[in-house]
């Protein structure tokens, strides 16, 4: 919130609206004037979100959308520039804790995995459809899963008997995929699985790489860009295209290195770990 300066007057975009806790703090801060774009494509989100934003409803502007057309729907608001614009990427808590979405390999729920349930793929037409080449690769790219090429095999052969229809179904041909003794105590092996399939159903790098290319064009001058990521791929892009707008004259980067969670916040909220926060500002 001190990175993203909110000030009375301003106008701030979050992005990735979630529950709203984000914009809430900003509205307070800004008080009484400042107003809060809130976009959101998850519609189960947007209802906390509503609820939660109720008391400031006259100054936050909610949008079901992906971030990505953030400059269209600033058009539509006849707004041309903003003081502010947050992302905090990935999954919110809502989302992980509902079984019926399938991002968790805890519980037992469809595979499914969209953020946006308005969308066609799931995670389960990917597994039962995609080739093994492409399975591969979203394992080791997505996932930066070391045992990828065993994990796509045992998927092919698996849902050439049955379809793979369940996060259940799918934690099991991980665990039968990675030899036992390279299987983790401290991260459960299916985790980058679930991530690399994640990540491809709801085109998540193509997303954040489309507000990297134009994110900064629609900030007033001072203007910040906070972004929050949870993996290494989100954190590099973010870093490499600040760097890139640093050498080209653009923005200038106020977090030299990322701002991390204390130990005692990650003992307050575990999912927190592993986030890193990188701030410029537009020049
Ligand atoms: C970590 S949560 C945000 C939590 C929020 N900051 C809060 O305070 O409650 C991330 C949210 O971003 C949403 N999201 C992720 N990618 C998105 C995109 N491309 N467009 C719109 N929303 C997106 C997800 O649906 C999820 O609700």
């Amino acid at each position: 919130m001190d990175l993203l300066r909110c000030e009375p007057g301003q106008t701030y975009v979050d992005g990735t609206l979630g529950g709203g806790g984000h914009a809430e703090e900003i509205l307070k801060r800004t008080d009484p004037d400042g107003v809060v774009i809130g976009i959101e494509w998850d519609q189960k989100a947007i209802d906390e979100a509503g609820k939660r934003l109720n008391p400031y409803s006259s100054r936050a502007r909610i949008f079901r959308e992906n971030f990505i057309h953030l400059s269209e729907i600033l058009k539509t608001m006849k707004i041309e520039s903003v003081d502010g614009i947050l992302l905090d990427l990935g999954l919110s808590s809502i989302q992980l804790e509902r079984e019926e979405r399938g991002f968790s390999f805890r519980g037992e729920g469809p595979l499914d995995m969209r953020m946006d349930e308005r969308r066609d793929c799931t995670a389960a037409n990917l597994a039962n459809g995609l080739p093994l080449t492409e399975l591969e690769r979203i394992l080791f790219e997505y996932g930066e899963e070391r045992w990828g090429r065993r994990i796509a095999r045992a998927i092919v052969s698996e849902r050439e008997k049955n379809p793979i229809q369940t996060t259940v179904a799918l934690r099991k041909i991980v665990y039968g995929a990675i030899p036992k003794r390279f299987q983790s105590r401290k991260i459960d092996p299916a985790t980058r699985t679930f991530q690399a399939f994640r990540i491809r159903v709801n085109e998540e790098l193509e997303n954040l790489k489309g507000m990297l290319e134009s994110g900064w064009k629609v900030l007033r001058k001072e203007g910040r860009m906070c972004i929050i990521s949870f993996h290494s791929l989100e954190d590099r892009m973010v870093k490499e295209a600040f760097r890139k707008w640093e050498r080209e004259g653009m923005m200038r980067i106020l977090t030299k290195k990322p701002l991390t969670p204390s130990e005692e916040e990650q003992k307050k909220n575990p999912r927190a770990h592993s986030a890193k926060l990188r701030c410029a500002e537009r020049l």
